[in-house]
């Protein structure tokens, strides 16, 4: 696997949640095909540079490794399909839609609205990329405490224990201000695991890392089951947590980028 493959398979294509820095340097858009065909365990639907710079290949709506109802109890099927089938396909097409807008603006040398459809480009790419993670790290077998020996030791190091860490990230995934995420990302210039939050999907985050752990806090991936109780809906979620997904993730970055 060369360094372009790995980030498309294991980070969504984005190395962060943003739009600039390492994570637009590495990311790269999908070609229709790979889209449509990726399951989300281990891949969140990109594939390399196809298309070019005037007409770039499109993303797509990346496939579910198990069903709508795969999650239940702890995530009910109504929102997992919404939450898909809406409200991420809306994200992918806006980031396309931005794209093929400035595309256009560089063809026709007018860059005008540039300010605008950058921000779009960050706000439908940082909702695509993460919400393609944020599938791939849930399991209808998921739940409990990460096995991976360096997995632990990192989350020990930079956390002082599991627990330490789960109630940092239930805490801070809670708190989040209006929508967002909470996020446990791997920093690479110091070997160290963060958590942080993303509010929308896109501000206020740390640069260059990369995403391990995101959980989606907008009410739309929880309002149907948990209304105004978040902090239920967050715990919930640590029912499903794939941990061996987060620690291919953890490993792969490390081996890629560290
Ligand atoms: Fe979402």
């Amino acid at each position: 696997m060369n360094r372009r493959d790995y980030l498309r398979s294991t980070l969504g294509g984005f190395a962060f949640i943003g739009t600039a820095g390492l994570g637009s340097a590495l990311s790269a858009p999908s070609s229709p095909s790979a889209g449509k065909t990726a399951a989300l365990s281990g891949s969140a639907g990109m594939a390399s540079f196809a298309g070019n710079h005037n007409h770039p290949a499109e993303y797509e709506l990346p496939q579910l490794a198990y069903s709508y109802d795969a999650l239940e109890p702890h995530i009910d099927a109504q929102t997992m399909e919404l939450h898909h089938s809406i409200h991420h396909q809306s994200y992918v097409n806006g980031l396309n839609n931005a794209l093929a807008k400035l595309a256009e603006a560089r063809e026709k040398n007018d860059f005008a609205l540039v300010k605008h459809w950058s921000k779009e480009v960050g706000f439908h790419g940082a909702g695509h990329f993460l919400h393609a993670v944020f599938w791939d790290v849930m399991s209808p077998d998921g739940g409990g405490e990460p096995e991976d020996a360096d997995l632990v030791r990192a989350i020990n190091a930079s956390f002082g224990s599991f627990e330490k860490f789960k109630a940092h990230y239930i805490a801070a995934s809670s708190a989040v201000e209006a929508s967002g995420w909470g996020i446990l990302a791997w920093e690479p210039f110091h070997d160290r695991l963060l958590v942080f939050q993303a509010e929308k999907h896109q501000n206020l985050s740390p640069m260059v890392t990369v995403p391990l752990l995101p959980i989606d806090v907008w009410e739309h991936a929880y309002y149907l089951r948990y209304q105004n109780r978040r902090g239920d809906y967050v715990r919930a979620f640590m029912n499903v947590v794939d941990w061996d997904a987060v620690a291919r993730r953890f490993h792969e970055a490390r081996r890629m980028l560290g």
